[in-house]
């Protein structure tokens, strides 16, 4: 099997990027949801997986360069974690462009990893298309101007993304199954996830059945994209086929259902795991068997101020 679970040495450090525990999270053995614990990855999140791939590609490819070159990329937080962590790990440094609504907490972590961070306003999930692309067009603007200093990733297009779910994600969870797996529920960012993993687990059983998870407009769940609000990213638009529905799912929903993975399983689930799970969920009320699996992508830690706001009804759109 072709999978990343092998130890991978950064200068003085060794990291295992990928290998997270899948737990049932509902149900029995005849019909269960499991998740897949994401932030057991090095630098607390999926990305990981799609960072390690992307800085590890482009090296081979001779776009990187030890020393030289620093790594930008547009971001909602955690591929810039993982950026900072794992291209930094390699002697580069890292500069990231945020939506300036992105939690305290994930901007806190990028300044303590000496990540320079611009801010633009923008998605949650950064705009694609339409002129309205602001914090890709920022990034992009940079790399014009300061042409050999950069190197830009571009999780939106940049096929690695997939391909670390297509070799890593995909093979652990039919594993993890023991090819029991009947549906994949993801929500939607970049769209890597679900293109890399649906396609791996359609390969195997054609059978699968494979949702997206998508919010209401103007929602609060960082990482993930509304796709009337934004043009549909290029590696998401080239996989659509892989994606046999979506389920909608509203903020609350996405902040009730990743409450409760934490106050009645212990599951500290961040706002994006609430909305998988809600799509898990509403997958599952329809089946009397079945093997429903889906990512959570980071843990609530990254996210408490934003649950704050919601407990405190502050969070007034993506109803
Ligand atoms: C918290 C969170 N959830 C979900 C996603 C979506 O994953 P993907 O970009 O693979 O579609 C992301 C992506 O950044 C994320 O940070």
């Amino acid at each position: 099997m072709n999978e990343l679970s092998s130890t991978a040495t950064f200068s003085s450090r060794s990291l295992k990027v990928g290998g997270t525990p899948l737990k049932r999270v509902y149900g029995d053995r005849c019909l269960g949801i499991y998740g897949k614990l994401e932030w057991f990855n090095p630098f607390g999140s999926v990305k990981d997986r799609a960072a390690y791939y992307m800085i590890r590609s482009a090296e081979a490819r001779g776009d990187l360069k030890p020393g030289h070159t620093v790594v930008i990329e547009p971001t909602s937080g955690n591929t810039g974690i993982a950026l900072a962590g794992i291209a930094g790990a390699l002697g580069y440094e890292v500069e990231v462009v945020v939506p300036s609504q992105v939690s305290v907490e994930t901007k806190a972590i990028l300044k303590r990893m000496k990540v320079r961070v611009w801010e633009a306003e923008d998605d949650l999930c950064p705009r694609v298309g339409r002129g309205t692309d602001q914090a890709i067009s920022l990034a992009q603007g940079l790399v014009k101007s300061y042409g050999g200093k950069y190197f830009m990733p571009n999780q939106y297009e940049n096929q690695d993304n997939v391909k670390a779910h297509y070799e890593t994600t995909g093979p652990e969870i039919w594993r993890q199954t023991g090819g029991r797996v009947t549906h994949f529920v993801a929500g939607v960012g970049t769209g890597g996830t679900i293109v890399g993993v649906g396609k791996f687990l359609k390969e195997r059983n054609g059978e699968v059945k494979v949702y997206g998870v998508e919010p209401m407009p103007g929602h609060n769940l960082q990482g993930l994209r509304n796709l009337e609000e934004s043009d549909t990213p290029k590696i998401l638009e080239e996989g659509m086929d892989v994606i046999d529905d979506w389920i909608r799912v509203s903020d609350d929903e996405a902040f009730k259902h990743a409450s409760e993975l934490f106050s009645k399983k212990g599951i500290p689930a961040g706002p994006s795991s609430g909305a998988a799970y809600y799509g898990a969920l509403t997958v599952a009320e329809n089946l009397r068997k079945g093997v429903v699996v889906t990512v959570f992508p980071d843990s609530r830690h990254r996210h408490e101020s934003t649950f704050n706001r919601w407990i405190k009804g502050e969070l007034t759109r993506g109803k």
